[in-house]
């Protein structure tokens, strides 16, 4: 096994240094005063940045940010807070910003083009929602997100249950997976056509919490709340903690039966979060590494958990640790409108060719012309890539579900890669993976499908407007695949 898939030769003290910020950092939370109506409860500014991500033993790296940090500022409220976010563009270029998972009014999710007008530098542009759902959600550009995410644009926004589980620390570790070269810079190659067309783009380097991390502290007997963010363009993560048995709280900010992962690996497909209540059953002066193991042939060790020379309690804690549910029309499967929805593309594929801009385009045109992937046979496309951001105003609806009906998706992977699909503005029942019922019939934002594999999703459509429904490998999503889904 290696070490973090690093194309650099870290020194043991750079790797300290990195630690020893680590773990606390993002502990403390942002203080919420009872605004004046209109003032804003936060503020954003992305735009370029310096910070240092893999130690002092190499140079800063640039990247773009929100305040300067990487990953953005955390912001948390309780649940029921109105949000009044100012977003000041300091970039070159236009963005918006995403607010993932967060069932909010169509106006406020950040769409380029579908949902908004995009920001253009200097301009500030002000969201405002309520947080209806508590859970760990997190926000970031929709515009040419494969680029603007794939830079540093990305923070977790953390809505406290009004009856959280009793833990002794809460803990929000947003991944990222970066690019580097020998010199700690981000690697220019955005929008690789063998990123497109494969696997996305898989970096070299991953972070928690925007640096490269030796030890996140802990103590014997402690119960941690460990939020987890994929924050990464393409990583999948599969995490394990060794003799230590972390259990599944929420999926995509929603309470879950409590259980422990199957095979004791917690799978973390980009956009996706996860809660964990780790009990932590090591001994004082112990290490635990903590893996990744979801590449088998690429496994590393992602960090370890360090403990103290101190004891908190001897045995874990008794209390309950399930999350109360989250206010979610429950599905009608009796009186369904079924959808069908294809995914396919890609290198190793079966795709001859997609509908690009209303025209039957053959594989080879599409390779060229930047695009691979197609939902339902169309790949959208056409200027989104380039200037336009990820706009779905060139695209009609792929289905159109109406207001307040249940509707069922049945999506089948016709391709040879894993796709993590997303839909915006509402949050979806998992019933089923090819065909066999699931266990939990989870609720998420966010569904990892494998090669070929077939996933039932169940949502009311309660939330009115034409939402984007894309793979979340973010070169995916610009090569074509990406689509809307209308709620009229
Ligand atoms: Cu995380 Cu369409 O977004
Ligand atoms: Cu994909």
């Amino acid at each position: 096994m290696s070490r973090n898939p690093l194309v650099l030769p870290l020194t043991r003290r750079s790797l300290l240094l990195a630690g020893g910020a680590a773990g606390v950092a993002s502990m403390v939370p942002a203080p919420l005063r009872p605004a004046a109506a209109l003032e804003a409860t936060h503020t954003l500014a992305p735009g370029p940045a310096r910070i240092r991500m893999v130690g002092d033993a190499y140079p800063e790296t640039t990247v773009w940010a929100y305040d300067g940090r990487v990953p953005g500022p955390e912001i948390r409220v309780r649940q029921g807070d109105r949000l009044r976010i100012a977003v000041t563009n300091r970039l070159v270029e236009e963005t918006t910003v995403h607010w993932h998972g967060l069932r909010v009014p169509n106006a406020m999710d950040g769409v380029p083009h579908l949902t908004q007008r995009p920001i253009a530098p200097f301009e500030t542009f002000t969201y405002e929602f309520d947080a209806v759902d508590a859970g760990t959600f997190w926000y970031h550009p929709h515009q040419r997100s494969h680029e603007q995410v794939g830079r540093g644009l990305h923070g977790a926004l953390i809505v406290e249950e009004r009856e959280p589980v009793t833990v002794d620390r809460d803990l929000c570790w947003v991944l990222g997976d970066w690019r580097l070269k020998e010199d700690a810079s981000i690697s220019n190659d955005f929008g690789a056509m063998m990123d497109m067309s494969h696997g996305g783009r898989l970096g070299n380097t991953v972070t928690v919490n925007g640096r490269v991390l030796d030890e996140v502290p802990v103590r014997a007997g402690e119960r941690v709340r460990l939020r987890l963010v994929n924050a990464a363009n393409a990583r999948i993560f599969g995490l394990r903690f060794q003799e230590h048995r972390p259990v599944v709280i929420a999926i995509d900010g929603h309470s879950v039966e409590p259980h422990e992962p199957e095979d004791g690996r917690i799978v973390l497909a980009p956009a996706m979060r996860v809660d964990l209540v780790i009990d932590m059953t090591g001994a004082p002066g112990d290490r635990t590494t903590v893996i990744d193991d979801f590449y088998p042939d690429r496994a590393y060790r992602l960090l370890d958990l360090g403990y103290g020379p101190d004891r908190l309690r001897d045995k874990p804690p008794d209390t309950p640790v399930r999350l109360p549910a989250n206010p979610v029309a429950e599905p009608d499967l009796s009186a369904a409108d079924r959808h069908e929805v294809t995914l396919g593309g890609g290198m190793m594929g079966s795709m001859a060719g997609a509908m690009v801009d209303g025209r039957m385009t053959d594989m080879r045109t599409l390779l060229r012309q930047g695009m691979a992937w197609a939902i339902n046979g169309v790949s959208s496309g056409g200027a989104d890539r380039h200037g336009g951001g990820d706009a779905g105003h060139v695209m009609a609806p792929i289905l159109t579900v109406a207001r307040g009906r249940t509707c069922v998706i049945a999506m089948a992977n016709e391709t040879a890669w894993p796709h993590p699909m997303h839909l915006h503005g509402h949050t979806f029942r998992v019933l089923s993976r090819n065909g066999r019922p699931t266990r939990f019939r989870e609720w998420q934002d966010t569904v990892l499908l494998a090669p070929r594999e077939r996933v039932e999703i169940a949502f009311v459509a309660d939330n009115p407007g034409d939402w984007m429904f894309h793979c979340h490998i973010l070169e995916h999503q610009a090569a074509g695949m990406m689509s809307t889904i209308r709620v009229a």
